[in-house]
């Protein structure tokens, strides 16, 4: 106990003064700039050197890949988490000297990628240290309540940390490149917040399908009462910010905001159809269809170069193509129920549809600004090429958000008494304890009710026929058909 302790306390300053020593060759290393930035511009003209091109496939692999993998190691309180992240800290480390100890192209002091990689960075140290001291487990007095105190900003700030890895991604992209200044950054901010917003609800959807149809069912209120409450503020927004009221309505203004007071006329009336005639949650097709609107009108926007006009319009069928097939899923695949059938687990090949497009159009959404069709369109790349490594793409993150829920999916269910109890679709943490918990409580409660004793056997023989066999049987999952 002592000598663990020994090394955490040991494990914490040795962390503590490496990413010291980094910020101090970090800040000598900006100094040393002696290339000529041209006028107007923020890049020099130089190619990347292969210690940049190392910085980016360290970085996108330590945040991008394995500290995912390790929040939801976390999360599920395996015992892997910490060396994952342990791996993916040093990594980091190695990321980050080579950030500050590039040559090659040259980039004009105070960019967005550098002043954010320090927040990033804070963060980082921040969570391993209070990592470390969770991991020192001192649970009784004043450090147990430290300890209480500590444990949710580790959550949060882990939780958090995939999504801001992404955003230094974007922004690695635009200083590498030198976009998104003076008169097209609101242009990029549009593209890449919108196009991020689209991902971020495909992943958010491939959880509610894997692993939150139960948990949805549970809040008493159907999926499209959440979609449309979301789209009725945002358009809110957007009504009163794409144009400055009283002034002259340029441009795309009136785009803009008309955009925003349809969001927000749909979205009351996509709240207001989300409850049947007695009160119950009730499907509908609205969100989809302001999807579906809301590709349409987007990718009306007129374009100069020919690869542009194809990336656009693209753009606008899949996203039209999201809103259709989520359509049909709701209606007819789904028959207007949350799930397909009362355990939860399982979905149609078709319910994939909807998800994975919404992936693809904020990929599209966001390699479409000026600056990189312009980019493309130098390169001689067409269209069609371009559509399809913006497909590719969205495949890659649409497999990998499928491997995280599988991986939580299966941690999170483990030491339950397999997967046929109801655990999996606990979509924040405390799972096992919790569980525990609840388990007991329904033990005593067993004999209330015909249906619950029923269901209490079910799950003891589940455990038992698991624990025999130690394959996943299907003679849980019948059984619970029957019980049914
Ligand atoms: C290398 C240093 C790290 C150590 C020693 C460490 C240690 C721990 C420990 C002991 C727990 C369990 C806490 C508890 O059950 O009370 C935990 C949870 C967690 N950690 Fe870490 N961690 C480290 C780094 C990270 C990083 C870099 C991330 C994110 C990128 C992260 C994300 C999480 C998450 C999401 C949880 C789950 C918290 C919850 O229950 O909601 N950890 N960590
Ligand atoms: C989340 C992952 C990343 C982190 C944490 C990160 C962090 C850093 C840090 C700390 C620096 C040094 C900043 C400075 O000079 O003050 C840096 C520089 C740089 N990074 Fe990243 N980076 C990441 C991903 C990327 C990606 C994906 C790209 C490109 C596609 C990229 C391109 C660059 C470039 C070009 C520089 C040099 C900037 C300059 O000299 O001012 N980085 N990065």
């Amino acid at each position: 106990m002592a000598i663990g302790r020994m090394y955490n306390t040991a494990g914490l300053a040795s962390a503590a003064s490496l990413f010291a020593a980094a910020a101090l060759i970090g800040a000598v290393q900006a100094h040393n700039q002696h290339k000529v930035i041209p006028e107007g511009e923020t890049v020099t003209k130089e190619p990347l050197d292969s210690i940049t091109w190392l910085h980016i496939f360290i970085q996108m692999f330590a945040y991008g890949v394995i500290f995912p993998i390790g929040m939801v190691l976390g999360i599920t309180k395996s015992r892997w988490h910490v060396p994952t992240q342990a791996v993916g800290s040093a990594l980091a480390l190695v990321g980050f000297f080579l950030g500050h100890a590039h040559g090659g192209r040259q980039y004009v002091g105070g960019n967005v990628h550098s002043v954010f990689a320090n927040i990033l960075q804070l963060l980082l140290v921040a969570q391993v240290v209070l990592g470390l001291y969770l991991k020192g487990h001192w649970e009784r007095g004043i450090n147990g309540r430290i300890r209480l105190l500590i444990r949710p900003f580790h959550s949060v700030i882990g939780k958090a940390m995939p999504l801001l890895a992404w955003v230094q991604m974007v922004f690695g992209g635009i200083t590498t490149l030198g976009f998104c200044q003076g008169d097209h950054l609101g242009q990029c901010a549009a593209h890449f917040i919108m196009g991020g917003a689209f991902i971020a609800y495909g992943i958010v959807l491939t959880i509610i399908l894997l692993a939150g149809q139960l948990w949805m069912r549970r809040t008493g209120r159907s999926q499209e009462f959440f979609d449309s409450s979301v789209i009725a503020a945002w358009g809110c927004v957007n009504t009163f910010t794409e144009h400055r009221w009283g002034s002259a309505w340029v441009r795309n203004d009136w785009q803009h905001t008309t955009m925003g007071i349809v969001w927000w006329c749909a979205g009351l009336a996509g709240i207001w159809l989300s409850r049947d005639r007695d009160g119950n949650p009730k499907r509908n097709f609205i969100p989809a269809f302001v999807i579906l609107i809301t590709g349409w009108a987007m990718s009306a926007h007129p374009q100069e170069l020919m690869v542009s006009a194809m990336t656009h319009a693209m753009f606008g069928k899949t996203l039209m193509a999201v809103g259709v097939t989520r359509i049909i899923e709701i209606a007819f695949i789904l028959k207007d129920k949350q799930s397909l059938d009362e355990s939860g687990r399982t979905w149609n090949s078709f319910q994939y549809i909807p998800v994975f497009l919404m992936y693809a159009s904020g990929f599209l959404f966001m390699g479409a600004t000026e600056e990189q069709m312009i980019l493309v369109d130098a390169a001689g790349l067409d269209g069609v090429s371009y559509t399809l490594i913006l497909y590719s793409l969205a495949f890659m993150v649409f497999l990998f958000s499928n491997m995280l829920i599988h991986l939580y999916d299966r941690l999170s269910t483990k030491e339950e008494g397999g997967k046929y109890s109801n655990g999996h679709i606990r979509l924040n943490g405390n799972s096992n304890e919790e569980g525990r918990l609840r388990d007991a409580e329904e033990f005593e409660l067993e004999g209330l009710s015909d249906e619950e004793e029923h269901d209490e056997s079910q799950r003891m023989l589940n455990r038992t026929a698991r624990a025999s066999t130690d394959t996943p049987s299907t003679l849980g999952r019948n059984n619970l058909a029957s019980a049914h």
